[in-house]
């Protein structure tokens, strides 16, 4: 009997699988009242099949009654939901399900689980079931059990069409008379008669990577889809809809195909999709091609087929790490650097053979210093690496892409010199990663730090309000320093999750200065681009939007209106600052759309360490940017780039491309089950909270209502990260443990890590991020469930051995963080903005001669003295990576108390023997 880890509200047990138990408490809802929950379809489809054969083969085996197939009865609600599922995937069908219930109704239970044990092999990826009998196989079953067994790469086409069962059965016999041992994958149709079955099947299936259109589809689903999916649907159309309108066909059908077509590809982006028509094919190829790849009549089956797998051969291609595994096979002699190539000093070693046991070794043979040969130079690109990395500019979105070997911390300080001179002045959230900061000094930028709203009682800040950003462009404007103002950089999400609004910051920026440029720091944010809710909140898909929006007539009218409003008449003066923050400001139509974007996409994605991307949506790139930024990648970029990083980077494209929407749902999904979990059970919710958006987010910085919007279903979702301000990334948990009587750094060296080799990173002195990724499984949730319940017991007998009257000791007092000082008079703007030259104060500091090192007592005495001494250099606890202090700085009171009693263990740039590099006074 197969076994699944689920959840129940005494803790965690081994259990049979229980579709509605795990799903219910999941997701607050039933399975047959929710059957189209997208979020957890994967789940919960597999729990329900999974349930049915343990059931049915208790009922087979005479350990249940059939009683149990009462239809109010777990098995029939399983059934009712699955036959509403599987509309939506490929193989089994509708009517597989219905040939099942008949198989129950008639008492012949072993045929019934014999069905469905093909459906368990085959999600199961076995190819075999388990309880398989050949005898009672007919020929067609046979011939379908073998093309379960089909080691190729499968994936699923959508067919939509109000089809009947015969032209069903047809296309399935077509397909498998066009498929040949020489095809590198095979595919599966799934065909769904209606556009909002098309939308609920894009939603739910992830493999899915290909939808055929055919003009005979209507438009209204006759399932029984849940609310949530029934608002979804009707959400994705309303959305593409601005889209659709544009097209100057007259044709309602026409019309139709473009109006779904629209929809679907903003969904997903990555989905390939072909129109089949009747009849004027050529009439229609020229309206209709923008968004198809290609049209065909209906007898181009063939064709079509072609077309479909060379489509996937496309995304499977990888050329770097193609060209590494052919270098790594070619016999070759070494003379030239890297002894370690090709195994050389390593294989006939005495004494480190183990690094090629333990590595194995295609390690070393793929360790070359060649660019020749079929591999590339990652510093002057024109073969392999130039493919690889615009392939990637096509999975992010982007317009151009580059790869970097040495982390986001490299890729900032190439995109800041690329695009900073000295004396910009750069608006810079002051709590972005150290990386910026080290790049504002190299560049001699002109800093000025913005303040994102703090967290006092987590300590920890959350997100730069766009009023902010706003007031201090306007303040710029009003000094006549406006043109300084060169680039906004800002971290989208942050390390705790919280996410900006990218193309309503850029609209609203670039409505007081069209030429801005944006640098949004995702190095948590790489998954996002993959799945249709989180992707529009990365910069790559909103500069996209946003130059969408820019060149339609109803934008350019509204501008105008605008303008009207925020400008005099009769002097052509801005009107008053209030006005102009009330508004949600609308940029030029001539804006200039200027967007980068670095990621670590060995955070989230599938790489390895230190493998990064910069992605570019420039619109003047070719005449502004594409020599600056190559001088700053040569600048920052080694002459040995490491060959593995960039082959990672190549595959783990290739991943998000082919499953990246099924990685990221489950990724979120199952966050949001461990936040139910910890929510739920009684000991677990006594210790710990999970903190929701409205403990993260201010409530004046968000519209919607809900706390946990991806908890409801994903249309809240939809609409929260459509409207709010900020939200807050489903798959960040972040946990607060007060109660606990531990800190957050205790709790995670010595309770997490020592004692149940838990790793997180993050945590605050009464909080502790946990966070799920691409690679999270459903057992990895289950563990960490039980520890947190083997902790929670602990630290309750601990805190009640400690309990005086039953009174629970007070949890620590938090200090206040720091906001930013102020640059010392030497280093700070003398109009009293806030920029501040970092590089000129950090040079100083370099120098012996003009530093002290003063220790925290020093100092504090110094400061009580009515002294304003200023920082040498940068003072980084780390994690989370962002400095308290930095050069030209004034030491304040505030920052002094902060680091009292900051329990980081690593502080870059603080010495606790010597103490703080301060600048001496002339
Ligand atoms: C927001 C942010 N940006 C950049 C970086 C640096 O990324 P990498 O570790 O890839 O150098 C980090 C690292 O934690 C980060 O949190």
């Amino acid at each position: 009997m197969a076994v699944v880890t689920s959840f129940d509200a005494a803790g965690l047990h081994e259990s049979a699988p229980t579709a509605n138990d795990a799903d219910r408490r999941a997701s607050g809802q039933s399975l047959e009242r929710d059957p189209g929950m997208p979020t957890s379809t994967w789940r919960l489809r597999s729990d329900a099949w999974e349930y049915l054969r343990f059931a049915i083969k208790r009922l087979e085996s005479g350990h249940e009654t059939a009683s149990i197939l009462d239809a109010d009865g777990e098995i029939s609600r399983n059934l009712r939901a699955l036959e509403t599922l599987e509309l939506y995937w490929a193989g089994f069908g509708q009517r597989y399900v219905a040939e099942i219930r008949e198989a129950l109704d008639n008492g012949e239970y072993s045929s019934a689980l014999e069905r469905i044990g093909r459906v368990v092999s085959r999600l199961r990826g076995t190819s075999i079931p388990a309880d398989h009998r050949d005898d009672r196989l007919d020929e067609a079953e046979r011939a379908e059990l073998q093309d379960d067994s089909d080691p190729r790469p499968r994936f699923e086409v959508l067919l939509v069409d109000e089809t009947t069962p015969a032209d069903r059965d047809a296309l399935r016999a077509d397909i498998l008379k066009l498929r040949s041992a020489a095809d590198a994958f095979v595919y599966d149709y799934v065909i769904v008669p209606s556009a909002d079955d098309a939308v609920a099947a894009v939603l739910t299936n992830p493999n899915i990577l290909a939808v055929v259109i055919r003009p005979g589809f209507s438009d209204r689903s006759q399932q029984r889809l849940s609310r949530d999916m029934r608002e979804t649907i009707d959400l994705a159309h309303v959305d593409s809809a601005g889209t659709t309108a544009t097209s100057r066909s007259s044709l309602a059908s026409v019309q139709r195909v473009l109006g779904l077509a629209d929809t679907l590809n903003t969904l997903r982006p990555e989905l390939d999709l072909y129109l089949v028509a009747g009849a004027h094919i050529e009439d229609l190829a020229g309206v209709l091609t923008r968004r198809f790849r290609r049209v065909f009549l209906r007898e181009d089956q063939l064709e079509l087929h072609l077309s479909l797998l060379r489509r996937v051969s496309h995304l499977y291609d990888t050329p770097f790490f193609t060209a590494i595994q052919e270098h790594a096979r070619r016999p070759a002699g070494v003379f030239h650097a890297l002894p370690i190539s090709r195994g050389g000093s390593v294989v006939t070693s005495k004494w480190i053979t183990d690094l090629v046991d333990f590595y194995g070794l295609n390690l070393l043979l793929a360790e070359t210093s060649a660019t020749s040969g079929g591999l590339d130079s990652l510093l002057a690109p024109v073969g392999a690496i130039k493919k690889s990395q615009e392939l990637a500019a096509r999975a992010f979105g982007a317009k151009h892409t580059f790869f970097v070997t040495n982390g986001t911390s490299t890729a900032n300080k190439i995109v800041h010199q690329a695009l900073v001179s000295p004396g910009d002045i750069v608006l810079v959230d002051r709590n972005c990663h150290k990386s910026h900061h080290h790049a504002l000094m190299l560049t001699g930028a002109r800093t000025a730090y913005l303040e994102a709203y703090p967290l006092n009682e987590f300590a920890f800040y959350g997100a730069v309000p766009l009023d902010r950003i706003k007031q201090l462009l306007l303040d710029y404007r009003a000094a006549g320093r406006l043109d300084e103002v060169r680039l906004v950089t800002l971290t989208n999400c942050t390390f705790d999750g919280i996410v900006y609004d990218p193309e309503r910051v850029m609209a609203e920026c670039l409505a007081i200065k069209p030429d801005l440029v944006f640098l949004w720091d995702e190095a948590w944010f790489a998954f996002a681009a993959f799945h249709p809710i989180t992707r529009r909140r990365t910069a790559m898909a909103a500069a996209k939007h946003l130059e969408e929006r820019l060149s339609s007539s109803a934008h350019a009218t509204a501008y105008q209106e605008q303008r009207a409003r925020l400008f005099d008449p009769e002097t052509g003066e801005p009107a008053a600052d209030d006005a102009w923050l009330a508004e949600r400001l609308l940029p030029s139509p001539d804006a200039r759309i200027r967007v980068y974007a670095t990621q670590s996409t060995h955070k989230t994605l599938t790489a390895l360490r230190q493998g990064s991307m910069i992605h570019v949506y420039d619109k003047d790139w070719y005449r502004e940017a594409e020599e600056p930024f190559h001088e700053a990648y040569m600048t920052h970029t080694s002459t040995s780039p490491n060959y593995q990083i960039l082959a990672s980077l190549d595959l783990g494209r290739r991943q998000v491309e082919l499953e990246g929407f099924e990685l990221v749902q489950r990724q979120l999904d199952l966050a949001t089950s461990i936040a139910q979990a910890i929510a739920r059970h009684p000991l677990l919710r006594r210790t710990f909270r999970v903190l929701s958006g409205h403990d993260l987010i201010p409530a004046a910085n968000r519209a919607s209502a809900r706390p946990m919007p991806h908890r409801d279903g994903f249309s809240t979702m939809w609409q929260a990260w459509e409207e709010d301000e900020f939200v807050v990334d489903p798959s960040r948990i972040t946990v607060e443990i007060s109660r606990t009587g531990v800190d957050g750094d205790t709790f995670k060296h010595e309770h997490l890590m020592d004692r149940y080799g838990i790793q997180v990173n993050k945590t605050s002195r009464n909080t502790v991020l946990f966070m799920t990724n691409i690679g999270t499984s459903r057992s990895s949730v289950g563990y960490l469930i039980e520890v947190l319940v083997k902790l929670a017991e602990r630290f309750e007998e601990e805190t009640q051995a400690r309990e005086i009257d039953g009174e629970r000791p007070a949890p620590a007092p938090m200090p206040p963080l720091p906001d930013f000082s102020a640059f010392a008079p030497d280093y700070a703007s003398a109009d009293g903005l806030p920029d501040g030259d970092l590089r000129t104060a950090f040079f100083r500091g370099q120098r012996r001669a003009n530093i002290e090192h003063l220790s925290h007592a020093q100092l504090t005495e110094r400061v009580a003295g009515g002294a304003k001494p200023v920082s040498a250099g940068f003072v980084t606890p780390y994690p989370p990576g962002f400095p308290v202090l930095v050069p030209g700085q004034l030491v304040t009171d505030e920052v002094l108390d902060f680091m009292a009693v900051l329990d980081t263990r690593e502080i870059h740039g603080y010495d606790p023997l010597r103490g703080y590099r301060i600048l001496r006074e002339d």
